[in-house]
């Protein structure tokens, strides 16, 4: 039976390539010890150079197979190495894999050894090699080099199961299932195929072909009534699959499904017979520091993000497939996804890089089809212009893989040709003036409607730093409220993704210089801008309860002075607003912004005057007349003390684990100082390190950053100590599991 096996742990590590590191007995003088997720070099939060990460290394495992193991199968699963690398057990070349973002599978059985160590050597080029997408141009972000995913390794019978997917069918809540059946044999055999659902059981018998991954269609099988996945219940299923011959257990895979109905129409899109708007942000997948290299927790946190502060309804997940942990997150906590394939905007006529993209097409679909999320695939490049031929192809093979699901094709050029279900364009027409999203036919330039999503827009439009000042953080925000509500005022768009969520490290060639594109709503530690509150002031009250000011409250930070007009985002049916506890008004929604659930509520009172003075602010916010939050800004802030949360109070001591710490220098109410710059001392105790340095500054009074495990385990405690020359020290304690 499957024995699936952790592959993290115990690497070596060094930053070059020689030919001499392949053969077995070369050891690992010179090399590092690391886990998985690795990146190959860490780098500077902004201004450094990208060529930094982009070379030839090589990394190295001692591994031990049992004697019981010698009439199995031994595969070893990558899930993303970044760009392209090679394999090489006990000095012999198994295997090549290009592409850095979808996952490879290496039998590695014919190089074993039953009786001493086996090693594993793999040489990792993280150069932007033209003959793999997204390269062959310039692109805006970074392709962290590295190791960067998890590994597996695998001891199968020699007959055993690839992959299944789950296809169904719902009438109502009435599901028929239809899985689909991927198996390796190393001959032609008779088996028995059950499948557990629940208390639900059932039986096939089928006749495979020697082989690797020849898929059977099994018959379909009624379920019966079902529990539905939608977006505030994402009920899940766990699955398995056994195949047997002869009365023996050969393999059991387990899955993890949610039953849901999708329809992607002219007039939107349906989740389970009902209308959803499909509110969303871009993510890119990476951090400071390590790029893309941070382990499970890390990347569920962002889909949480999304999801519970943001209170997103889809995520985009450009531009590549992403963390099966960031997915797997999404169905277990209802945030839809649009995935697609690796690429931006360049086409390579080589037939290297093409035969790349079909492969990515078909590893990114097979590795994904489960998820309920994903409801859509990207099969075009994104903001390629037209390749018939190319296109063609993806949108077929997407389609022969899995007939569940829409195809779409991001675009930022009109009138390309409409080879897949959904039109996808990257919409940056509004630049703060009259138009704010094209129409539908000018973009298709077809006289017939299409079902049409927004893909993009704000972005490079109008790049914004969380500690800009309140002039462009208000505009920033006002854009992505006014492109929400027109998105959602038209009835042939069915969603609007916003570029983007986090800010990212980019090329020069993009961005503001410094190698960062500021055009998240959050920054690269997933710190809020004033733009963020515009989607979370969407979510039920019931939810959570979001008022955010778009004001530092301060005198004299834009033209002429004063904060007005005073504009509020949140989710409170009114508020009332009073200064110096004087004065006090209450202020309703703004009726311009129909289409947002919660429109933003504009304060068109006058505060104070250049030389009249200034008073402390309060604002209350009332759900359903009941008072349910209350906020206070002074009139003269001052630095208070250091308020420092981690997202978790634990971490797990036998693998890469880490969390996330942000610290914020707050005044006397707990309001951030926008203008502070203050340097932070991190200071570990027990079996934790800081990613990255341990002397940051706060950027806009914060800053946030990662701890991580070390794999030692000598005390159940370990703590972090923020000291800082103006407040108090802090220290934050967490359990090691
Ligand atoms: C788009 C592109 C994104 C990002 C964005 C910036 O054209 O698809 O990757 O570069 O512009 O606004």
């Amino acid at each position: 039976m499957r024995i699936k096996q952790n592959f993290n742990d115990n690497w070596f590590y060094i930053d070059n390539f020689e030919e001499e590191y392949v053969h077995k007995h070369s050891g690992v003088e010179g090399f590092t010890p690391v886990r998985l997720p690795h990146a190959n070099r860490e780098v500077p939060y902004n201004y450094f150079d990208e060529r930094d990460y982009q070379f030839m290394s090589c990394y190295k495992k001692n591994f031990k197979i049992g004697k019981d193991a010698k009439d199995k199968v031994i595969l070893i699963e990558f899930e993303g190495v970044m760009a392209a690398c090679e394999v090489y057990i006990n000095g012999k070349f198994v295997e090549e894999h290009r592409g850095g973002y979808v996952p490879f599978k290496l039998n590695i059985t014919p190089y074993i050894t039953y009786d001493d160590d086996n090693t594993i050597v793999v040489k990792v080029d993280s150069r932007e090699r033209e003959d793999i997408p997204p390269f062959g141009n310039v692109i805006d972000y970074l392709t962290f080099g590295g190791i960067y995913r998890d590994a597996y390794l695998y001891i199968l019978e020699p007959t055993y199961i690839d992959n299944v997917f789950y296809a169904y069918e719902l009438q109502d809540r009435n599901a028929t299932l239809r899985p689909i059946l991927y198996t390796t044999s190393d001959v032609n055999k008779d088996l028995d195929v059950c499948v557990e659902l629940g208390d639900k059981k059932f039986e096939w018998e089928i006749d495979i072909e020697a082989g690797e991954e020849r898929y059977v269609e099994l018959s379909p099988v009624e379920l019966g009534e079902v529990e539905l996945w939608d977006l505030e219940n994402p009920v899940l299923y766990h699955v398995s699959m056994t195949i047997s011959a002869n009365g023996k257990k050969l393999d059991t895979y387990e899955s993890r499904i949610g039953f849901r109905h999708i329809e992607a129409k002219v007039d939107g899109f349906y989740l389970n017979g009902e209308k959803i708007f499909l509110r969303g942000l871009n993510r890119h997948q990476s951090y400071p520091y390590v790029g893309y290299a941070m382990p499970k927790r890390v990347q569920e946190k962002d889909a949480d993000i999304l999801r519970y502060e943001l209170g997103l309804k889809i995520v985009r997940t450009s531009h590549y497939p992403q963390s099966p942990h960031f997915l797997n997150r999404c169905d277990e906590i209802g945030l839809l996804v649009l995935e697609e394939i690796p690429g931006w905007q360049h086409i390579s006529q080589g037939k290297d890089w093409r035969d790349c993209v079909l492969s990515d097409v078909e590893k990114m679909i097979k590795r994904d089809w489960n998820h309920p999320s994903i409801i859509m695939w990207g099969v075009r490049i994104n903001e390629s212009r037209d390749d018939h031929e190319l296109y063609t192809e993806t949108n077929k093979l997407a389609r022969q893989l899995d007939s569940t699901r829409p195809t779409t094709g991001i675009r930022c050029i009109t009138g390309s040709e409409m080879l897949e279900d959904v039109y996808g364009m990257n919409d940056f027409i509004y630049d703060g003036g009259e138009v704010i999203l094209r129409e539908q036919q000018e973009v298709t330039g077809l006289d017939y409607k299409v079902p049409y999503i927004v893909t993009e827009y704000n972005g490079h439009m109008f790049p914004t730093k969380r500690f800009d000042n309140e002039h462009r953080l208000i505009e920033h925000a006002l854009r992505h409220a006014t492109i929400q509500n027109e998105a959602a005022l038209r009835e042939d768009i069915m969603g609007a993704i916003g570029w983007c969520a986090f800010d990212y490290n980019t090329h020069y060639d993009f961005g503001s210089g410094d190698r960062i594109c500021y055009h998240g709503v959050m920054d690269m530690f997933r710190i809020p801008k004033w733009a963020a509150y515009v989607y979370a002031s969407q979510m039920n009250p019931k939810e959570k309860i979001v008022l955010q000011p778009l004001s530092h409250w301060s005198v004299g930070d834009r033209n002429k002075g004063g904060v007005s007009p005073l504009i509020i985002l949140t989710n409170c049916d009114y508020i009332e607003v009073s200064v110096e506890g004087k004065g006090k008004e209450r202020f309703y929604p703004d009726g311009e912004y129909r289409g947002l659930d919660h429109p933003p509520i504009t304060v068109n009172v006058k505060f104070g005057e250049w030389g009249v003075g200034w008073g402390d602010l309060e604002i209350v916010g009332y759900v359903d007349d009941t008072p349910v939050v209350f906020k206070k800004y002074p009139k003269n802030p001052y630095v208070s003390r250091l308020d420092i949360k981690s997202d978790d109070d634990w971490l797990y001591a036998d693998r890469f684990d880490a969390t996330r710490v942000v610290c914020k220098v707050v005044d006397q109410y707990g309001n951030i100082l926008p203008y502070l710059n203050e340097v932070l001392y991190l200071q570990t105790e027990g079996d934790i390190e800081v990613i990255g340095p341990n002397t940051v500054a706060t950027i806009g009074g914060c800053i946030g950053f990662w701890v991580k495990t070390t794999g030692a385990r000598t005390s159940d405690r370990a703590s972090v100590v923020v000291r800082s020359n103006r407040c108090r020290d802090e220290r934050i304690n967490f359990k090691i599991i």
